[in-house]
């Protein structure tokens, strides 16, 4: 008997990448994917807990499943990261959660899996920071853009950030097993691949065979996989970007000029206060030296705003700084207190309306500034990977440049999964509109 599960999956895409190990591994054991939640026997809840807001939405989604459950009895599975720092309180807060798998726990979940019986749900004791084993596959039939986690988990404490506590420590994959898995995705023909984590840069093995830092695993993943043809690597914090690593940028074809560097803040105190381990002109003095070594790199960030005792002048440090770097793109966000953080010590005392307010300025201002940018690049050709059909029509379809900006083109659904180039013709809000100029690439 066929037996159906429904995940979904919230948060990063480390979570996306472990989510698809489990889909795997699922498989395997003869699972198969329910068309929606109310076929299931299984509802995985795959959870972040970065923000309190992401936390709401899950627990919305909880309160969905309790009322599914009156007419569609099924075991509620919580994992991932907010199921890692809640424990067993998520189950008394929320008694429609049958099962809390955390992050070390995976092992375990496979073995309910193997025989699942709804009266009898085990306790899986949740350990904190054992050893975190890497699944052996990240990536779905049929898909041509995977994402590869290096390593797993954070050194860095940065003092808002709830990730050390939910991930544990840093632990680097082997450098064999990210390559077995890279072996299958180029015989499948993949297009594109990223190299996650949460400090890609700090990637460093340490085994029988030898040592392996970042830098050495890009240029040996270029030289075995000359047919991948666009490699991306995230996140790198801005302290351990090494000159090697521009290097490998600046020399490497196969790998996209875009790079995400989250900055956080412009204000020396708050980043101090951060605990982010670098001052604002560190920050400047890289963005100049990777922009000397790579003009054409495409420069993303994360900007933190509302920070405790954040002021009007420290807010103001953060506009001048996204205005002297000009990034290409930037996600938002304003400070939720995270409990077990250090900083959740602090008052929380910049009020919501004025996070609202500054958020809303630092997100108009990085609008006008990625408008400025892109504009400048209309009339040009450019080679992008067909991702899928646009939602808004079918007759055209969404893709991406190596700058991981999107561009909207009139084609058939046959293009999906390979390169073409396009004229960049313009600008709607972020999205370029363009056409196909013939030229199919390779
Ligand atoms: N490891 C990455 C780094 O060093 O930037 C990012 C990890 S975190 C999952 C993604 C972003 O969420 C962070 O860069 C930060 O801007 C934001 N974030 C983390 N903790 C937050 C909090 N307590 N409140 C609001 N945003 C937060
Ligand atoms: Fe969180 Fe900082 Fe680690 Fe990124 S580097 S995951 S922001 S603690
Ligand atoms: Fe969220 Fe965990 Fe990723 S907290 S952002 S899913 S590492």
């Amino acid at each position: 008997m066929e037996r159906y599960y429904w995940i979904e999956t919230y948060g990063c895409q480390m979570n996306k990448a472990e989510s698809n190990a489990l889909v795997q591994e699922m498989t395997e054991l003869g699972w198969r994917q329910a068309s929606s939640p109310k076929e299931a026997e299984i509802i995985i809840l795959n959870t972040c807990s970065v923000r309190g807001t992401a936390e709401m939405r899950i627990r919305g989604r909880i309160g969905y499943y309790k009322s599914l459950k009156r007419t569609h009895p099924h075991t509620l599975v919580l994992m991932g990261c907010m199921a890692e720092r809640l424990k067993e309180r998520l189950k008394e807060e929320e008694p429609a959660v049958d099962l809390v798998v955390g992050t070390f726990q995976k092992g375990a979940f496979l073995s309910f899996l193997r025989n699942p019986c709804r009266d009898r749900i085990p306790h899986i004791p949740l350990q904190e920071n054992a050893a975190y084993q890497f699944a052996e596959g990240h990536y779905l039939d049929g898909e041509f853009k995977a994402f590869i986690p290096i390593m797993h988990g954070c050194n860095n404490f940065c003092s808002y950030c709830i990730v050390p506590y939910v991930r544990g420590r840093e632990v680097s994959r082997s450098p064999e097993e990210i390559f077995r898995e890279l072996n299958k995705l180029q015989d499948r023909g993949v297009q594109e691949i990223t190299l996650i984590g949460q400090n890609v840069n700090s990637y460093l093995y340490e085994g029988p065979d030898g040592r392996m830092d970042f830098p050495s695993l890009l240029r040996e993943i270029i030289h075995r996989y000359p047919d991948i043809p666009w490699i991306r690597f995230l996140t790198s914090h801005p302290k351990d970007l090494s000159d090697e690593v521009i290097d490998c940028l600046a020399t490497y074809s196969q790998l996209c000029k875009s790079l995400h560097l989250p900055v956080q803040h412009g204000s020396n105190r708050i980043l101090r206060l951060m605990n982010r381990k670098y001052d604002r002109d560190f920050y400047l003095r890289l963005v100049e030296r990777l922009r000397n070594r790579v003009p054409s790199i495409a420069l993303t960030t994360d900007i933190l705003i509302g920070f405790p005792t954040e002021t009007e002048e420290d807010f103001q440090a953060t506009l001048e700084l996204m205005k002297a770097v000009r990034f290409d793109d930037a996600f938002t966000y304003y400070y939720n207190p995270r409990e077990g953080t250090e900083a959740y010590k602090y008052p929380d005392d910049v009020p919501l309306e004025v996070k609202l307010e500054r958020l809303k300025v630092v997100i108009d201002l990085q609008r006008r500034i990625g408008r400025e940018k892109k504009t400048q690049r209309i009339g040009s050709r450019i080679k992008v990977l067909v991702e899928e059909m646009s939602k808004m029509k079918s007759t055209e379809l969404l893709c991406r440049t190596e700058r991981d900006e999107m561009v909207i083109v009139p084609g058939p659904s046959e293009w999906i999964g390979t390169f073409r180039e396009v004229e960049l013709l313009s600008l709607k809000g972020n999205t370029f509109w363009g056409k196909d100029t013939g030229w199919e690439h390779s």
